[in-house]
C-alpha cells in the first residue's frame, strides 16, 4: 500500500522530478550526488548497484567519475522515472554495461554478494524499514565493498533549522505543487525528511546489520547527509 503510494507519486512527477530538484536544492543535488560518488572507494573493474536510481543522475555521475566499473545496473520501481533514466543514459559510450531494472530495491532480482558498491540517493527516506532495506544492501555486497546512502536530513543550527522549516513546509510544496501538479508529493517531501534519523542513529542501523568503518558527514550546512559503510572482509559479526 505504502509502496504503491510512492511508485504512483514518482511516476506522477516523474516529467518535472529533475527541473525540481535543480531548482528546490539550487543545484545543491548535483554536488552532493558529485560528493557521495567521490567518496566511493571502488577500483575500475568494480560491479555497481544503484538502488531508487530514479531519472539516473547517481549513474550519470558514477559514469562521470569513471567509477562504473565492469558493470553499472540502477533499479526503481516508477518506470517513468526509469524511462527518463534510459533517455539519459543511453546516448553515453558507457551504455554497453549499463543497465536498468524496474523492480523493488526490497526484493532485488540479484544473487547474493553480486556488487562492490551499492549506491542509494534520496531513496531510503521512503522504505520505512531502513534496517531491513540495509540488511538485504549488506546481502548484495561482496566480502570488502562499499555502501554509500545520501539522503537529504534537516540542519541542526536554530536559526538556518528555523529558516529550513519556513522554506520546506510552506514555500517548496507550493512550488513543487505548481510546477509537477502533484502537491500532495511535495507535502510528502518535507514530512518524510523530518522523520528521517539522525545521521548517528541511522549509523547505527548500519552496524546493527554488519558494516564497518562507518563514516558520515553533512554537506551543504546539513541539508543532505552522507553514509559510507564497509562489508567486512572476513566474517567478525
Ligand atoms: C527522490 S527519488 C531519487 C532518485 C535518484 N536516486 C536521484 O538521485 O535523484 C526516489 C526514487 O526512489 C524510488 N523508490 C522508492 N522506494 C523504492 C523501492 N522500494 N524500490 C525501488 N525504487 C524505489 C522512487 O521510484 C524514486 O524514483
Amino acid at each position: 500500500m505504502e509502496l504503491d503510494f510512492i511508485k504512483d507519486m514518482f511516476n506522477n512527477i516523474a516529467p518535472r522530478y529533475d527541473l525540481l530538484n535543480r531548482l528546490l536544492s539550487l543545484r545543491r543535488d548535483i554536488y552532493w550526488r558529485r560528493e557521495m560518488v567521490k567518496a566511493l572507494r571502488l577500483s575500475n573493474g568494480g560491479r555497481v548497484l544503484d538502488v531508487a536510481c530514479g531519472t539516473g543522475d547517481v549513474m550519470v555521475e558514477l559514469i562521470r567519475q569513471k567509477k562504473a566499473g565492469k558493470h553499472l545496473i540502477g533499479i526503481d520501481f516508477a518506470p517513468e522515472m526509469l524511462r527518463l533514466a534510459r533517455q539519459k543514459l543511453y546516448p553515453l559510450p558507457e551504455s554497453d554495461k549499463t543497465f536498468l531494472v524496474a523492480g523493488n530495491g526490497l526484493a532485488m532480482p540479484f544473487l547474493p554478494e553480486s556488487f562492490d558498491a551499492i549506491t542509494i540517493a534520496f531513496g531510503i527516506r521512503n522504505i520505512i524499514d531502513r534496517k531491513m532495506a540495509l540488511q538485504i544492501f549488506y546481502e548484495h555486497l561482496t566480502p570488502g565493498g562499499s555502501l554509500a546512502v545520501l539522503e537529504l536530513s534537516t540542519p541542526r543550527q536554530r536559526i538556518l533549522k528555523f529558516l529550513y522549516f519556513t522554506y520546506f513546509e510552506r514555500i517548496l510544496p507550493a512550488i513543487g505543487g505548481f510546477l509537477s501538479s502533484n502537491r500532495m508529493a511535495y507535502h510528502y517531501l518535507p514530512a518524510s525528511v523530518i522523520r528521517y534519523p539522525e545521521p548517528e542513529k541511522f549509523a547505527g542501523f548500519m552496524h546493527s546489520v554488519g558494516f564497518k568503518d562507518i563514516r558520515w558527514c553533512r554537506l551543504t550546512l546539513g541539508l543532505a547527509t552522507l553514509h559510507i559503510g564497509i562489508k567486512p572482509k572476513l566474517k567478525q559479526r
